[in-house]
């Protein structure tokens, strides 16, 4: 397993290397990733490569026993790139060439910028497939921005258009363009919206598809050459959680393994919460285990920066990941850069470059990874509960949010995940697609856009035995950001035993009253969103109070098939609703988890090959007392546990269960 962090010997001088590949080896660290932005340093002019640089560095490395990642440098283009081919800098919705002197500027559809890509690509890999300890490859650096509005994106995007939707009857129908007078009579009249807020939103849905299916074209033609070069190294991206510019299923699928890049050290302490379900996306995309390329190493900030992370949050951060999935912890940077951008993004080093108190912080991490390295081969985490977790639903929200509040998806992922959370039970990220019948609950939030193929798959698994949770919004749309014109929530409606004629977004001023009626007990808010739900067949769980929706559900439950639906018809202000309607879904579900943690700890459970580990994590600055399985070894101590377990301020344990 592999520890260490990102370096930039370019950053420094020649005689500095020996010093930092000693500190490396002595904090037990064994591989680096270098080079990512390093593309004039490789190639200073148009066809010469200079490698020999990055060779001695490689065998300074390799003696000290440290392995390396190199990134194919493309995210930041050499200024004679742009100066002899200012066609590869994206063009801005105004029409103007962006302005060399940032990073991730160039336009995806540049043939110049994909030779240039491929030229670099081929010959970083001709040298470098047969260094011993270059183990692998970072495609590019965060596949993300930018939307580039050139003459060349826009013809390719009416190409795309064209692949997609064959002719322009089909197109016009799909997108709904007999609106305003939007039909198109040339394939040559469609533009690239600049404006999600005004323009058709089912051109603004596909546009946000073009552009993912672009960077992965683009990371593809990387792949290629780097699995035809270097067969023996393997093949990664640091893709960014929740990040929602590429979908990430599809950028994952040509990788061996995801790697992403975590900062979840920011403003007061909290539980970080984000980085767990992030986390969780991350080991999804591929359904295996995943790598951190990037971690909170101190404070971050371009220009003002963040908190200094406090003593023992290094480390805890990092076995939060762990025990998520992750198998290999590199820190974001090995030492803060006394140039350029992101000199207040603190390394593991200050400026001064001494191994103080959150060097040793990572070094003590890394001497317990290694004695915890054997327990963890071929573990990872199994969950029963399943999240469906969609691009198209997400994009569409921000191009029509229905209600007011910002990145409205995740928020109603997390309603939920939070919920799992708090209860101790893990959770995997799925697609829409999948097959989903080895899991026993699947929560499907704000299931925005709802084809009929996934209704279907939705329907079927809950027939089949399945508990399915979903709530308001789901089934609005159709594939292309149409409204479907079935009565709400549409094919879902007989399985769900409800329907929705109608709806409202609910004032801020003016929530209305909830209380439970069935399994569910207590007082609520509904805030921001209401859908006036008929149960048709299904119970009641809780309703309104205010005269005009007192024969209106607000939650309900319906058995169909072998199976359950669940539907939530609004969004309730107390964590207390999806505390308790969660309770209500494990409990008929018969999901226990391996046990229930105190407020502030988390637990997450990593098994395989007949070994089951327990991951208990202190998010606090109390201490915490756990109570936990009774004659089993903790692994980090030795120790052999009690009837309770107490973990200090930020502090970890992991139980041998099995
Ligand atoms: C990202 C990038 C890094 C660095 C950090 C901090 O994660 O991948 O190169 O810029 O952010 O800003
Ligand atoms: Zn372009």
């Amino acid at each position: 397993m592999y520890v260490g962090v990102d370096y930039y010997p370019e950053h420094w001088p020649v005689e500095r290397w020996e010093t930092d590949a000693a500190l490396m080896q002595k904090a037990g660290f064994n591989v680096v990733r270098m080079a990512e932005f390093a593309w004039v340093n490789l190639e200073p002019e148009e066809g010469t490569f200079e490698f020999g640089w990055l060779d001695r560095i490689l065998s300074i490395l390799v003696k000290r026993g440290i392995r390396a990642i190199l990134g194919t440098p493309t995210a930041v283009m050499p200024a004679w790139v742009a100066r002899k081919y200012p066609e590869t800098l994206a063009e801005e919705k105004t029409g103007q060439r962006t302005v060399w002197g940032v990073r991730k500027n160039n336009c995806f559809t540049s043939g110049t910028y994909r030779l240039l890509s491929e030229r670099i690509t081929r010959a970083m890999a001709e040298h470098f497939a047969h260094t011993p300890n270059v183990i692998g490859w970072q495609t590019d650096n965060e596949f993300g921005g930018p939307f580039c509005f050139c003459d060349s994106c826009r013809a390719d995007f009416q190409d795309w258009l064209k692949r997609k939707y064959r002719t322009l009857d089909a197109l016009n129908k799909a997108l709904g363009t007999h609106f305003w007078g939007h039909l198109y009579k040339d394939w040559a009249e469609i533009q690239l919206p600049v404006d999600d807020k005004s323009h058709n939103p089912s051109l603004c849905l596909d546009h946000r598809r073009y552009h993912s299916w672009l960077n992965v074209r683009f990371q593809r033609d990387q792949v290629r050459i780097l699995r035809r070069l270097c067969p023996k190294q393997f093949v990664t991206h640091n893709f960014m959680g929740f990040a929602m510019d590429v979908i990430y299923f599809d950028l994952a699928e040509d990788l061996d393994h995801v790697s992403w890049d975590n900062y979840p050290v920011w403003g007061v302490p909290t539980i970080p919460i984000g980085a767990s379900a992030q986390a969780d996306l991350m080991r999804g995309l591929k359904k295996k285990n995943f790598w951190i390329m990037e971690q909170t190493a101190g404070p971050g900030g371009w220009s003002t920066f963040g908190r200094n992370p406090r003593p023992g949050e290094i480390r805890k951060v990092s076995y939060q990941q762990m025990a998520h999935g992750s198998d290999a912890q590199i820190w974001f940077r090995w030492r803060s850069c006394t140039a350029g951008r992101e000199q207040y993004w603190h390394g593991l080093l200050g400026h001064d470059g001494r191994p103080l108190r959150r060097y040793r912080e990572a070094a003590r991490y890394a001497s317990e990874l290694h004695k915890l390295e054997k327990e963890l081969q071929g573990t990872t985490v199994k969950a029963d509960v399943a999240i469906v977790f969609d691009y198209d639903s997400f994009w569409a929200f921000q191009i029509q949010p229905s209600y007011e509040l910002r990145n409205n998806y995740i928020q109603a992922i997390h309603r939920f995940y939070d919920a799992l959370f708090r209860a101790g039970v893990g959770a995997d990220f799925v697609k829409t697609t999948d097959d989903l019948s080895k899991y026993r609950v699947v929560l499907a939030p704000h299931l925005y856009v709802l084809p009929d193929a996934v209704a279907r798959n939705l329907n079927d698994y809950v027939a089949k035995g399945g508990i399915l949770v979903t709530d308001c919004r789901t089934g609005v749309k159709t594939e292309t950001s149409l409204c479907h014109d079935r009565t709400l929530p549409g094919l879902l409606s007989k399985m769900l035993g409800i329907t929705i004629e109608e709806y409202e977004q609910v004032p801020a001023d003016a929530p209305y009253a909830v209380v439970g009626r069935k399994d569910i007990d207590g007082q609520f808010t509904a805030f921001r969103y209401a859908d006036w739900l008929t149960p048709k067949g299904a119970e009641a769980l809780a309703g309104y109070t205010a005269w005009h929706m007192k024969d209106f559900a607000a939650a309900t439950r319906h058995a169909f098939g072998k199976g359950l639906g669940y539907y939530v018809g609004t969004i309730l202000k107390e964590d207390g609703f999806y505390d308790t309607l969660m309770a209500d879904v494990l409990g008929r579900a018969k999901v226990r988890p391996a046990l229930a943690p105190p407020e502030g700890v988390e637990v997450s459970v990593r098994q395989g090959e007949g070994r089951k580990l327990l991951f208990l994590i202190n998010h606090t600055e109390e201490v915490k007392t756990v109570a936990v399985p009774r004659g089993k070894r903790e692994l980090l101590s030795g120790k052999i546990t009690g009837p309770a377990l107490e973990l200090g301020r930020y502090d970890v344990a992991v139980l041998r269960l099995r």
